[in-house]
């Protein structure tokens, strides 16, 4: 059969700053999802768009045409309403964990279907998988159960069928430094949580050294493109804007996450991690449509805690297991007396994923025990010779590479600190005006 366009032209469009049809659009993503389009033609038009961009009419369509590709999960009949959440990902950022049981607990099925980590941010499939027995994968099947029968959370791995031409097109702009791109990395992460076939959806875009997005403009703008896109496809959308500029919590590394989101589901926790759980708790549930939700209840009275013990062992994973600790510990402590002025979210990042807690290729295992705790935050004071992390790796020829990462952080004066108020910046939603038109 004749193909309805020719890529050449196709990518002289953009090339020129022109506008993609509707037709051009659905037409690309599929031919290139079957082959016909190479990937030095989508090379090239990724490159136009990524210089020319792109209008929010036609980011919408190029999401749908990446929707389209794949399938799309419906949880219509589950009989309780959906909401997920998706973060941009962050170092120490294991709001996952507690969040979905805790989301649940109140009624609210929750389908997060997430990704491994990948370089300096941690991925949420690793750290559930230091609980021994528990398992990824699931058949869709197994999804629909566990979220309408079940406990009514879900972490799992994201199965391939979802926005296929997704995959395929992230990774050839891995390869041809197209990633740092608005349209396309909404459209990306938009494809896919659209296809989970969620209701409501809560982005927690962050913003940092730590964060993908560095800059508040940059982060807005990411953050105003999700939620116009998410709302066109009719998934209620907010997003929340939070701090990445130092680490969330007081552990990064997979186990040792684990560790601390426990301890936020017995009521405890740091008060950074408490915070952003509550509050994209309460994003998340009230795009179901319930308002002013005392979460914090639920975290002290246990029962998310109790969501949480079902849904790890509806997996096959013991929420009573020992979780593993490396075998080899490093302390960097405090050079003088004083405050503590800085701590580098991607230092610290970069030094856990040395540490063996992280994979430079999606195919290197990682070790559950590794990564960092942290024992003092900027802003508090500290003595000389006082431990502020405590490095952990099964390997201690990795202690050399990641203190080198830490260089430049962690500095020690006089100087008064401001006082870190909220990790939440700031929240984008559509106007209810704007709902309706
Ligand atoms: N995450 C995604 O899923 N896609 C992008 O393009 C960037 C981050």
């Amino acid at each position: 059969m004749a193909e309805l366009f020719d890529a050449v032209d196709v990518i002289r469009v953009k090339r020129d700053k022109g506008v993609l049809s509707q037709a051009q659009i659905d037409w690309v993503i599929d031919a290139y999802t079957r082959g016909v389009v190479t990937d030095e033609q989508m090379s090239a038009l990724a490159m136009a768009i990524f210089l020319n961009g792109m209008t929010p009419v036609e980011i919408r369509q190029w999401t749908a045409a990446m929707l389209n590709s794949g399938e799309r999960m419906e949880f219509a009949g589950l009989g309780r309403p959906t909401a997920d959440k998706h973060s941009t990902g962050g170092v120490g950022d294991k709001i996952t964990l507690p969040l979905a049981p805790l989301v649940a607990c109140f009624g609210v099925a929750v389908p997060q279907l997430s990704g491994r980590g990948l370089g300096h941010t941690g991925g949420t499939l690793d750290k559930m998988e230091s609980i021994a027995g528990w398992q990824a994968n699931m058949s869709n099947e197994e999804i629909y159960r566990q979220l309408g029968e079940g406990c009514g959370a879900v972490i799992c791995a994201a199965g391939s069928g979802l926005a296929p031409a997704d995959k395929k097109l992230y990774a050839l702009r891995d390869v041809t430094s197209t990633v740092d791109c608005i349209p396309l990395i909404a459209s990306s992460i938009m494809s896919k949580k659209i296809a989970e076939g969620t209701g409501g959806l809560v982005l927690d875009v962050k913003v940092g050294s730590g964060a993908f997005m560095r800059e508040m403009p940059q982060a807005r703008e990411l953050a105003e493109t999700m939620v116009d896109i998410g709302e066109a496809a009719g998934v209620r959308t907010v997003a929340l804007l939070t701090d990445m500029s130092v680490p969330l919590g007081l552990t990064v590394g997979n186990a040792l996450e684990v560790r601390e989101s426990v301890e936020v589901l017995a009521g405890g926790g740091p008060a950074d991690v408490v915070e952003l759980t509550c509050t994209l708790a309460r994003e998340m549930l009230a795009t179901a449509g319930m308002s002013d939700v005392d979460v914090e209840a639920a975290l002290r009275d246990g029962r998310a805690m109790d969501v949480w013990r079902d849904m790890v062992a509806a997996q096959g994973g013991d929420p009573d297991c020992t979780l593993p600790v490396a075998t080899h510990t490093h302390d960097v402590v405090a050079d003088a007396d004083g405050i503590l002025q800085d701590m580098d979210a991607l230092k610290v990042g970069v030094a856990s994923w040395r540490l063996g807690a992280g994979r430079a290729r999606q195919t290197d295992p990682v070790q559950a025990g590794a990564g960092i705790e942290i024992f003092a935050k900027p802003g508090e004071r500290v003595a000389k010779g006082q431990p502020i992390l405590r490095l952990h790796t099964d390997e201690p020829d990795r202690f050399e590479r990641a203190l080198e990462s830490l260089e430049g952080t962690l500095n020690v004066s006089d100087a008064a600190v401001p006082e870190r108020g909220s990790v939440v910046f700031d929240r984008i939603a559509l106007s209810r005006q704007a709902r309706k038109e």
